[in-house]
């Protein structure tokens, strides 16, 4: 008998995705973004992402199940982010689900997408292994993980204690005058520049910091470094030089994550290491993770950065593996969870 086909909806903040999955391959995978109605506004504006996502739904759905010449009736599951994420986007994406399951009597599974943001790399390099590490940098989360099971058994052993990762690169691109979503401008500016030009803060490093807060992250001591050289170069009358500023943030930020993530492996006893959610897309932080963890002699799996980013596959993925391993699916009565954790 052939693996379950899995129908994958994800709508938790300005991405309408939609994807088919069958067993471990991805079949179709549509995203609609919303991210130009927000950029006037230099970030999500929720209701206006609610009703983007109530637009672009029925569309992307048509436009997976073409890409996939498959018909919504021959899937086997619907899987969808019942959370973390805004309410009313969340809302929109669990009221399809809700409907395609109820219409064609086939199992609801609510799903979170923090997971969905690892287990996404199934897709791209098979099966996950036993027991891992993830990083899971997002622009609501930063998180270090160890998985022993990525349907049931997710410890998050450090976490930022301010500033998510993404936040951090939308709000230097911001006081940069670069535009909304920070973290591609400023990965694309970072290019041109030098990464040791300026000695931006590594959060939570020194020897006091570390005994609290091995696995943490601080993001906003950072931020307010690169604001304070902003503004004194601007007050001295000098220009900015904005690749050199894009580029010594963006190594202050890989810099950290990776030096905590390789630590966490050594320190739980982790050969692989899994990447995951919208910053690990950035260059930066893909080339030195793969560097200092090749060294370490630990295996680094990163999705393709189009898979990184808020997408239906993610939850099509960590669907199947729910389907896999047999888990019981969600009531239809199912509600969105805002500030669902890991
Ligand atoms: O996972 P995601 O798509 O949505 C959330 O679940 O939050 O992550 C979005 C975040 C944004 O903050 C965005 O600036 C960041 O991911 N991002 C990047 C890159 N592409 C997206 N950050 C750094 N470098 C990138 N290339
Ligand atoms: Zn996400």
């Amino acid at each position: 008998m052939s693996e379950p086909l899995v129908l994958g909806i994800e709508s938790s903040c300005d991405e309408t995705g939609v994807a088919l999955v069958r067993g471990r391959e991805l079949l179709a995978h549509e995203v609609a973004s919303s991210v130009e109605q927000h950029v006037r506004f230099g970030g999500v504006v929720p209701e206006v992402a609610s009703r983007a996502h109530l637009q672009a739904m029925v569309p992307t759905l048509q436009r997976a199940c073409a890409s996939a010449d498959v018909d919504l009736a021959q899937i086997d599951g619907v899987c969808v982010t019942a959370g973390p994420g805004l309410m009313g986007a969340l809302v929109v994406g669990l009221s399809a689900a809700k409907a395609i399951a109820m219409a064609l009597d086939k199992p609801l599974y609510g799903l979170n997408h923090l997971v969905g943001h690892v287990a996404v790399d199934l897709l791209d390099h098979g099966a996950l292994p036993e027991r891992f590490g993830a990083l899971l940098v997002s622009g609501g989360h930063t998180s270090l993980l160890v998985v022993d099971d990525i349907t049931s058994a997710l410890t998050e052993v450090g976490a930022t204690i301010d500033d998510a990762a993404g936040e951090a690169y939308d709000k230097v691109a911001r006081l940069l005058g670069m535009g909304y979503p920070g973290g591609p401008v400023i990965d694309a500016a970072a290019a041109g520049g030098d990464p040791r030009a300026i000695a931006f803060p590594r959060g939570l490093t020194s020897a006091r910091d570390l005994e609290r807060h091995r696995f943490d992250f601080s993001f906003s001591g950072l931020k307010t470094a690169v604001s304070r050289w902003v503004e004194t170069r601007r007050l001295e009358g000098g220009d900015v030089p904005v690749a050199d500023v894009a580029a010594s943030f963006q190594e202050a930020v890989a810099d950290v994550l990776t030096a905590k993530a390789m630590d966490m492996c050594a320190h739980h006893g982790l050969d692989t290491l899994v990447l995951g959610g919208g910053v690990a897309a950035n260059s930066r932080l893909r080339g030195l993770l793969a560097e200092r963890a090749d060294a370490a002699g630990v295996t680094v799996r990163r999705p393709r950065p189009g898979l990184c980013t808020d997408n239906g596959a993610m939850m099509a993925a960590l669907g199947a593996e729910v389907i896999r391993r047999g888990h019981r699916p969600s009531s239809l009565e199912i509600g969105a969870t805002p500030g669902l954790p890991v």
